[in-house]
Protein backbone atom coordinates (compact mmCIF):
# COMPACT_ATOMS: atom_id res chain seq x y z
CA UNK A 1 0.00 0.00 0.00
CA UNK A 2 1.58 3.52 -0.93
CA UNK A 3 1.91 5.44 2.20
CA UNK A 4 0.93 8.82 1.42
CA UNK A 5 -1.36 9.73 -2.19
CA UNK A 6 1.04 11.58 -4.61
CA UNK A 7 -1.68 14.38 -5.78
CA UNK A 8 0.17 17.67 -6.95
CA UNK A 9 -2.02 20.62 -4.90
CA UNK A 10 -1.83 23.08 -7.45
CA UNK A 11 -3.66 20.66 -10.25
CA UNK A 12 -6.95 21.58 -11.70
CA UNK A 13 -10.10 19.34 -9.97
CA UNK A 14 -10.38 17.32 -12.81
CA UNK A 15 -6.50 16.51 -13.28
CA UNK A 16 -6.45 15.97 -9.40
CA UNK A 17 -9.32 13.30 -9.83
CA UNK A 18 -7.37 11.45 -12.64
CA UNK A 19 -4.46 11.06 -9.99
CA UNK A 20 -6.86 10.14 -7.45
CA UNK A 21 -9.07 7.70 -8.74
CA UNK A 22 -6.53 5.46 -9.45
CA UNK A 23 -4.69 5.55 -6.03
CA UNK A 24 -7.97 4.52 -3.98
CA UNK A 25 -8.34 1.71 -6.16
CA UNK A 26 -4.63 0.89 -5.36
CA UNK A 27 -5.79 1.55 -1.30
CA UNK A 28 -8.63 -0.77 -1.39
CA UNK A 29 -7.42 -3.53 -3.62
CA UNK A 30 -5.87 -5.61 -1.38
CA UNK A 31 -8.32 -4.71 1.46
CA UNK A 32 -11.81 -6.99 1.85
CA UNK A 33 -12.90 -5.02 4.96
CA UNK A 34 -15.59 -2.26 4.05
CA UNK A 35 -15.38 0.10 6.74
CA UNK A 36 -11.67 0.08 6.37
CA UNK A 37 -12.03 0.63 2.46
CA UNK A 38 -14.33 3.22 3.36
CA UNK A 39 -12.46 5.29 5.51
CA UNK A 40 -9.11 5.28 3.59
CA UNK A 41 -11.48 6.53 1.06
CA UNK A 42 -13.07 9.46 2.73
CA UNK A 43 -9.79 10.63 4.06
CA UNK A 44 -8.27 10.32 0.66
CA UNK A 45 -10.78 12.67 -0.66
CA UNK A 46 -10.24 15.34 2.03
CA UNK A 47 -6.73 15.58 2.24
CA UNK A 48 -6.84 16.06 -1.86
CA UNK A 49 -9.15 18.76 -1.95
CA UNK A 50 -9.33 20.01 1.57
CA UNK A 51 -13.51 20.34 1.42
CA UNK A 52 -15.23 21.13 4.50
CA UNK A 53 -16.76 17.26 5.13
CA UNK A 54 -16.40 14.01 2.97
CA UNK A 55 -17.90 10.68 4.75
CA UNK A 56 -20.35 7.95 4.09
CA UNK A 57 -23.80 6.97 5.37
CA UNK A 58 -24.56 3.27 4.96
CA UNK A 59 -28.00 2.24 4.82
CA UNK A 60 -29.02 0.11 7.81
CA UNK A 61 -32.96 -1.09 8.15
CA UNK A 62 -35.14 2.02 7.12
CA UNK A 63 -32.28 5.03 8.30
CA UNK A 64 -29.21 6.33 7.15
CA UNK A 65 -26.40 5.98 9.62
CA UNK A 66 -23.09 7.66 9.69
CA UNK A 67 -20.07 5.71 8.53
CA UNK A 68 -16.42 6.39 8.00
CA UNK A 69 -16.14 10.56 7.59
CA UNK A 70 -13.10 13.45 8.06
CA UNK A 71 -14.81 16.56 8.61
CA UNK A 72 -16.43 18.22 12.45
CA UNK A 73 -19.37 15.50 13.86
CA UNK A 74 -22.19 15.04 11.86
CA UNK A 75 -26.16 13.98 11.89
CA UNK A 76 -25.92 10.53 12.77
CA UNK A 77 -29.43 9.03 11.55
CA UNK A 78 -31.60 9.98 8.63
CA UNK A 79 -34.88 9.22 7.00
CA UNK A 80 -35.42 8.10 3.89
CA UNK A 81 -36.16 11.20 1.67
CA UNK A 82 -34.74 13.74 4.40
CA UNK A 83 -32.23 16.15 3.48
CA UNK A 84 -29.78 16.31 0.69
CA UNK A 85 -28.83 12.49 1.91
CA UNK A 86 -32.41 11.18 2.20
CA UNK A 87 -33.33 12.55 -1.50
CA UNK A 88 -30.68 11.02 -2.84
CA UNK A 89 -31.38 7.94 -1.78
CA UNK A 90 -34.74 7.67 -2.23
CA UNK A 91 -34.14 8.77 -5.89
CA UNK A 92 -31.08 6.54 -6.13
CA UNK A 93 -29.22 9.30 -8.25
CA UNK A 94 -26.39 12.13 -7.64
CA UNK A 95 -27.49 15.49 -6.38
CA UNK A 96 -25.61 18.50 -6.53
CA UNK A 97 -27.11 21.27 -4.51
CA UNK A 98 -24.92 24.75 -5.48
CA UNK A 99 -26.72 26.61 -2.37
CA UNK A 100 -27.93 24.45 0.44
CA UNK A 101 -30.06 26.93 1.82
CA UNK A 102 -31.91 27.18 -0.89
CA UNK A 103 -32.81 22.62 -0.54
CA UNK A 104 -35.72 22.39 0.96
CA UNK A 105 -35.17 20.06 4.22
CA UNK A 106 -31.17 20.49 4.40
CA UNK A 107 -30.15 18.99 7.14
CA UNK A 108 -27.58 21.23 8.38
CA UNK A 109 -24.53 19.48 10.32
CA UNK A 110 -22.04 22.05 10.20
CA UNK A 111 -23.00 25.88 9.49
CA UNK A 112 -20.14 26.67 7.58
CA UNK A 113 -21.16 24.19 4.94
CA UNK A 114 -22.69 25.95 1.28
CA UNK A 115 -22.84 23.48 -1.17
CA UNK A 116 -23.27 19.67 -1.32
CA UNK A 117 -22.93 16.17 -3.72
CA UNK A 118 -24.20 13.57 -2.58
CA UNK A 119 -23.63 10.06 -4.35
CA UNK A 120 -25.55 7.08 -3.97
CA UNK A 121 -23.51 3.42 -3.80
CA UNK A 122 -25.31 1.05 -5.37
CA UNK A 123 -24.83 -2.52 -5.18
CA UNK A 124 -27.11 -5.65 -6.68
CA UNK A 125 -29.59 -2.91 -7.39
CA UNK A 126 -29.77 -1.65 -3.87
CA UNK A 127 -28.64 1.55 -2.64
CA UNK A 128 -26.28 0.67 0.26
CA UNK A 129 -24.50 3.64 1.19
CA UNK A 130 -24.22 7.50 0.11
CA UNK A 131 -21.05 9.56 -0.14
CA UNK A 132 -21.86 12.55 1.07
CA UNK A 133 -19.10 15.92 0.41
CA UNK A 134 -20.28 18.96 1.83
CA UNK A 135 -18.19 22.68 0.93
CA UNK A 136 -17.61 25.79 2.83
CA UNK A 137 -17.80 27.57 -1.28
CA UNK A 138 -21.19 27.88 -3.00
CA UNK A 139 -21.62 26.25 -6.10
CA UNK A 140 -18.07 24.56 -5.67
CA UNK A 141 -19.23 21.07 -7.52
CA UNK A 142 -19.75 20.82 -11.14
CA UNK A 143 -20.71 17.72 -13.57
CA UNK A 144 -16.38 17.13 -13.45
CA UNK A 145 -17.43 16.45 -9.71
CA UNK A 146 -20.03 13.80 -10.63
CA UNK A 147 -18.55 11.93 -13.02
CA UNK A 148 -15.08 11.19 -10.95
CA UNK A 149 -17.57 10.62 -8.09
CA UNK A 150 -19.42 8.56 -9.42
CA UNK A 151 -16.27 6.31 -11.04
CA UNK A 152 -14.69 6.48 -7.76
CA UNK A 153 -17.75 4.92 -5.85
CA UNK A 154 -18.38 2.37 -8.58
CA UNK A 155 -14.85 1.02 -7.75
CA UNK A 156 -15.81 0.81 -4.39
CA UNK A 157 -18.55 -1.09 -4.85
CA UNK A 158 -16.72 -3.77 -6.78
CA UNK A 159 -15.27 -4.40 -3.29
CA UNK A 160 -18.23 -4.95 -1.45
CA UNK A 161 -19.43 -8.54 -0.45
CA UNK A 162 -22.74 -8.90 1.52
N1 LIG B 1 -26.47 17.93 4.78
C1 LIG B 1 -26.88 16.55 4.75
C2 LIG B 1 -26.72 15.90 6.10
C3 LIG B 1 -25.41 15.27 6.33
S1 LIG B 1 -24.18 16.37 6.67
O1 LIG B 1 -24.02 17.30 5.56
C4 LIG B 1 -22.75 15.61 6.99
C5 LIG B 1 -28.30 16.42 4.27
O2 LIG B 1 -29.01 17.42 4.10
O3 LIG B 1 -28.72 15.29 4.05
Amino acid sequence: MAEELKIDPSLDRASAYRLLLPQVAALIENEPDWIANLANTAAAIKSTFDFLWVGFYQVIGDRLVLGPFQGPIACTRIRKGEGVCGQAWAERKTLCVPDVDQFPGHIACSSESRSEIVVPLIYEDRVIALLDIDSSQLSDFSEIDQAYLEQLVTRLCQQYAD
